[in-house]
């Protein structure tokens, strides 16, 4: 059953069940027919036990031949009605023709209620009665035939057998029509889902303003579509920004040794070369080093292996390389450390490199003569360490887009200190995957704040 498309399998069950209904339907409607048929049946009867009942109780003192003769003139009046009597000692007092005919047989003393006999293939419908008169009892018997009752009855069973069959298969036609119409839709979403590839993940389904199961699924299919597309574009312009960030290099390092190579050169004139383009693969390196750590961190391959760790600590050793960097722009460079441990449930290595993220940011977009402070504290139950320099800031638009991958405010100034844009993104991910946050604060030509927000491990007082 499983193996049949829903339309049929939705039919059958419809089918099945509306079989079950109809049949019994079909069934105590037969059963009542043929019961309210008794019933009035055998109200008639008895109805004519009373007549017979008024006579012998009135003729029963004149004797049993009075009886006898009243008896066959009320059975003659009645049309030869069907009717006999016995005595206690089952003589019989009066039988009419008719049901001497029938041969049925007397009733039993403990059985008094209506039955039904079938004499020649007809049916009758026999109903008994004792009768006390003096010290005498009597049986009497009156039938009537319930042939022209059960040929309706038979008519009507006919009826029920032909058109149940014929309902239930219209029925089954419309439901599959129904299932069909309704599943419809679904066989459109199929379509799109089918059509959908890289080159048009921006075609989306018509959503039918119908409250529904449909509505809700075109809803979820295109919200997943603009999901996929987004992810997909971000994935494009990544891949598109990391090619066009190589290819600068790559090139300045290819002319460096064509250049050097065109003609004999003096030792002196290798060296420098050869240096310069050490210089280009070590930056080259760094690019495809950071490159390599948000591929691998976009599909959850870079894990970091997180145990606890003093936050002060971390940044304290940030700090000592970023002093070096700082006194080589003489940028005068402020360290306050907490002198209580602030533990950190932390991959030291990954954390130290985001502090030097943001020292290396601070020294980079810092004139000489400028001022950078890093300090660690605690703050309402997380642990909090900010960077602030007095460099020449961010400018509001720029804000919300620095943790992009390659933003950089000021692209000419960016690229000649060297920076490609991916620091601050390395940096959120880091913050991000330690469950803590990173955020700015800056005023263009004042300033930027950069805070780092931890959830502090067990062990803090
Ligand atoms: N302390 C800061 N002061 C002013 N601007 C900053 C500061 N930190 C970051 N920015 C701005 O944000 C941009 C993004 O920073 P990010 O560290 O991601 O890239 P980058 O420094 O240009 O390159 P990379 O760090 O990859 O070598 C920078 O280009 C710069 O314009
Ligand atoms: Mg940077």
């Amino acid at each position: 059953m499983k193996s049949f498309p829903i339309q049929i399998r939705l039919t059958a069950w419809y089918s099945v069940i509306l079989a079950v209904i109809l049949s019994l339907f079909g069934l105590s409607a037969y059963f009542e027919m043929r019961n309210s048929i008794h019933e009035t049946v055998d109200e008639a009867l008895r109805e004519r036990v009373k007549g017979v009942r008024g006579l012998i109780l009135r003729d029963s003192q004149y004797g049993e031949d009075d009886v006898k003769r009243e008896l066959r003139q009320h059975s003659e009046l009645a049309g030869g009605a069907l009717l006999q009597v016995s005595d206690q000692q089952g003589n019989w007092l009066y039988r009419s023709a008719s049901m001497s005919d029938l041969e049925i047989p007397i009733a039993s003393r403990n059985f008094t209620g209506p039955f039904t006999f079938a004499s020649r293939d007809t049916p009758f419908r026999v109903v008994n009665a004792e009768i006390k008169a003096g010290d005498q009892s009597y049986l009497v018997q009156i039938a009537a035939p319930l042939d022209d009752f059960y040929e309706a009855l038979h008519r009507f069973g006919m009826l029920l057998l032909v058109s149940i069959p014929i309902l239930l298969l219209c029925a089954a036609g419309g439901g599959y029509w129904l299932s069909r119409r309704a599943l419809a839709p679904f066989d459109q979403i199929t379509q799109t889902a089918r059509s959908v590839s890289i080159q048009n993940l921006s075609s989306r389904l018509v959503v039918p303003q119908s409250r529904d199961v449909l509505q809700r699924l075109s809803e979820t299919f295109n919200s997943m579509l603009e999901r996929l597309e987004a992810a997909f574009k971000k994935i494009t312009q990544f891949t598109a920004d990391a090619s066009h960030e190589l290819r600068t290099p790559v090139a300045v390092m290819r002319t460096r040794a064509e250049l050097s190579l065109r003609k004999t050169r003096t030792v002196d004139e290798y060296r420098e070369a050869l240096t310069q383009i050490h210089t280009d693969l070590e930056k080259t390196s760094d690019l495809v080093e950071k490159l390599m750590l948000l591929a691998r961190a976009d599909y959850g391959a870079e894990v970091l292996q997180l145990s606890s760790a003093n936050l002060g600590e971390i940044v304290r050793d940030a700090c000592s390389q970023g002093r070096t960097l700082s006194e080589s722009k003489q940028i005068s460079f402020y360290e306050q450390m907490p002198d209580f441990p602030v533990w950190v449930k932390a991959d030291a290595h990954a954390l130290r490199r985001l502090f030097l993220i943001l020292i290396d940011n601070a020294v980079k977009y810092t004139p000489t003569g400028g001022q950078i402070e890093v300090f660690v504290a605690t703050d309402n139950g997380s642990a909090l360490a900010t960077v602030r320099d007095t460099g020449i800031g961010i400018a509001p638009e720029d804000l919300p887009n620095v943790f992009e991958r390659f933003y950089r405010a000021d692209k000419a100034r960016s690229r000649e200190s060297g920076g490609v844009g991916l620091g601050l993104s390395i940096g959120r991910w880091i913050a991000e995957t330690h469950g803590g946050t990173i955020e700015v604060q800056s005023s263009l030509g004042h300033g930027s704040v950069f805070q780092v927000r931890l959830p502090l491990a067990s062990g803090n007082n």
